[in-house]
């Protein structure tokens, strides 16, 4: 018989409350995923299901703040429009009384979409980590409990980090992956197999964090195959400096399977930016593998007191891998988006400069830098004579500085971050071009730099009538620039 499941009063309750408080689009970024109203965290259940591509995320509507954790729920065709479904979960159950955190989606054996999310349950206290699953019966989707239970794990283990389950089928069997904390207090990536997403026999385990190399615990782990290649995208928290490639901090960064075999010893920076965690990558039909993630940081707690909403996800982004690295670009949907543009070849840049036509805040701008004449580059954005977000090439010393000082904020967050530009094969010296793509959606910032062998993502809430563009050269800079709006 049809057990007839009614949503529960919790859900029901998150429901009405993003009903009535659902923020209008003029409010929010013009194609870049936020909460239907509150907060929003992590990417979660990023799926293809009945024609649509699913997101969740994680998601506590009732405040601009991390809250008890339930999935927020939004559909796309292209990756840029997202329509908003009814919140899918809430920690109603007694298994995620304290949260349903992060995970996965997939489609189940009977063809209905199945969340698979870490049930957080206990007290503040002592909270226990569980993989739970929950399956869409048509109208919600309906809780069947715990499917891997903390104790079932190795000895030493831990049962209150185990978590951000992420599923994939491979056509005969489901996989997923899970974090967990080892006994010597590091994060460490565990495999799990299962024919029905119910009964799951554990596979050992993938990465360790080998002497708390990359963060100390680890979250929201994945591995996939990228043009033959196996790798591991992982978010380290609390990670220390590393050179110039890792900041202080939490961090998402890559690492390709078959140079770990000695502990996990050559990670990459996924993301130099400010704002980027928690990834999710779907493979899609056509080949492609597309990402996404949290576009914030728990360190970065800031926004304007009277904005309704608090965090956002990336542009989804296509990865590949070229040339023994990860590249990554905004997903080809975007190109159709853009206007007829303003296209500028050997423009010479000195001083202070603009183009005419050249504004705005959701944007998609190419530049090509080239010539010896000149050390230091800044394409200033969202500029006015009050605001201004730098972008800061230094040409002699290979690194690229991002300067949101004066983006509007009233928090003391970090503001200046600076990176070295990696050689690649298409910029090998400081006497090749630089190219740098900028995708600008009224607040926030992606850099794609040599086509997407490093990228910076930058968050900032400063006014909308900052919107100027500007360049700048301390000698002479050639530029070859193609801008569009973008209209969506
Ligand atoms: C990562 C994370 C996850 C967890 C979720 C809780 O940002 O800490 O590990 O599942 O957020 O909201």
């Amino acid at each position: 018989m049809k057990r007839n499941i009614v949503a529960s009063p919790m859900l029901q309750e998150a429901r009405k409350y993003e009903r009535e408080h659902m923020l209008s689009p003029e409010v929010r970024p013009a194609f870049h995923l936020t909460p239907a109203v509150g907060w929003m965290n992590d990417p979660n259940g990023f799926s293809f299901y009945n024609g649509e591509y699913h997101l969740f995320y994680q998601y506590f509507p009732f405040d601009v703040k991390w809250g008890p954790m339930h999935w927020g729920h939004a559909v796309t065709d292209d990756f840029l429009h997202w329509k908003y479904l009814p919140a899918a979960i809430a920690p109603d159950a007694p298994e995620d009384n304290i949260g349903c955190f992060s995970g996965g989606a997939v489609t189940a054996p009977d063809g209905r979409l199945a969340l698979i999310y870490t049930g957080v349950s206990g007290t503040d206290e002592d909270v226990t980590q569980n993989q739970c699953l929950a399956v869409w019966n048509g109208s919600d989707y309906e809780k069947k409990g715990v499917v891997i239970d903390g104790m079932s794990l190795p000895e030493g283990f831990s049962r209150k980090d185990f978590r951000d389950p992420k599923v994939t089928w491979d056509g005969r069997r489901y996989h997923m992956t899970a974090v967990s904390r080892a006994a010597d207090g590091c994060g460490q990536m565990l495999r799990f197999s299962s024919m029905d997403l119910v009964h799951w026999n554990y596979e050992g385990i993938a990465a360790h964090n080998k002497d708390a190399r990359y963060g100390i615990m680890w979250e929201c782990a994945e591995e996939l195959r990228i043009s033959g290649r196996d790798l591991f995208i992982i978010s380290g928290q609390n990670m220390h400096a590393i050179g110039k490639e890792f900041f202080a901090g939490d961090h998402a960064f890559y690492c390709f399977a078959d140079e770990t075999k000695d502990g996990f010893v050559h990670a990459r920076n996924l993301d130099y930016g400010f704002d980027f965690y928690a990834t999710q990558t779907l493979r899609i039909e056509d080949g492609r593998v597309v990402m996404l993630a949290w576009m914030h940081n728990w360190d970065n707690e800031f926004q304007p007191v009277s904005q309704e909403w608090n965090g956002q996800m990336t542009v989804p982004r296509e990865l590949e891998v070229r040339n023994g690295r990860l590249y990554q670009r905004p997903v080809r949907e975007l190109d159709a988006f853009r206007n007829a543009g303003i296209h500028r070849q050997g423009w010479r840049v000195s001083g202070l400069q603009s183009l005419a036509g050249v504004s705005g805040r959701v944007l998609d701008l190419a530049l090509t830098l080239s010539g010896t004449d000149y050390q230091i580059f800044t394409l200033h954005l969202a500029h006015s004579s009050e605001f201004d977000i730098a972008v800061i090439y230094d040409r002699c010393h290979q690194s690229i500085t991002v300067d949101r000082t004066l983006d509007g904020a009233i928090r003391d967050v970090p503001t200046v971050r600076t990176f070295s530009v990696h050689s690649v094969p298409e910029h090998q010296t400081s006497a090749d071009p630089l190219h740098i793509r900028v995708v600008l959606d009224r607040y926030s910032a992606e850099l794609f730099v040599n086509r997407g062998a490093q990228t910076f993502t930058a968050a900032f809430y400063t006014p909308l009538e900052a919107d100027g563009i500007a360049f700048e050269s301390d000698g002479v800079t050639d530029v070859d620039a193609d801008f569009y709006r973008l209209d969506l």
